[in-house]
């Protein structure tokens, strides 16, 4: 069972490794897709500090539409193409955007955001799944190194959803 941990004297590089560990503890193999997306955006929101926001936002078939997320409700879709999660969806890019006021066409879902990051999440299949979002009440919040750690923990989420069970009502 995943532990909350204190990284304060680890390197970046070794937080990021026990980052990742830890999440892999926390997803279970045999969790339901929205149980993984549920505990990771948990987990991300719990572990790293300065944020206001993080989830996900899930593709339909035409648009994005919003996920499993820690942080103030959300606009409940999103365009592909439009503000950053649409594109990051449609070029299937890492976005980092260190003043989100700087970015054309950037959605504020909560005033608060000054800076953020959208991965691209796509299966095996080279389907697109969605995006993780983060937001960070801090202009400037998101390192290189942040930028790999999450890239690793993406392709951890991503590989954990495959073939997993969806809850149907
Ligand atoms: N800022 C995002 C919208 C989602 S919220 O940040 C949760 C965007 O421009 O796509």
């Amino acid at each position: 069972m995943w532990t909350k941990t204190n990284h304060e004297s680890l390197s970046s590089t070794e937080q990021w490794d026990r980052t990742v560990a830890n999440l892999g503890q926390l997803l279970a193999a045999d969790d339901h897709q929205i149980t993984v997306l549920a505990n990771a955006a948990a987990f991300l929101f719990e572990t790293m500090p300065r944020l206001n926001w993080a989830g996900f936002y899930l593709f339909d078939g035409s648009r994005l539409v919003l996920g499993p997320f820690c942080g103030k409700p959300a606009c409940t879709a999103i365009g592909m193409g439009k503000g950053v999660c649409g594109t990051a969806a449609e070029t299937r890019q890492t976005i980092v955007v260190p003043n989100v006021d700087a970015f054309p066409g950037h959605i504020a879902c909560d005033g608060a955001s000054r800076s953020e990051i959208v991965l691209p999440m796509v299966d095996v299949q080279v389907k697109l799944i969605g995006v993780l979002d983060l937001d960070s009440p801090d202009l400037d919040r998101f390192t290189e190194a942040d930028r790999a750690g999450l890239e690793r923990v993406r392709d951890i989420i991503v590989e954990r959803l495959a073939d997993r069970p969806i809850l149907a009502f």
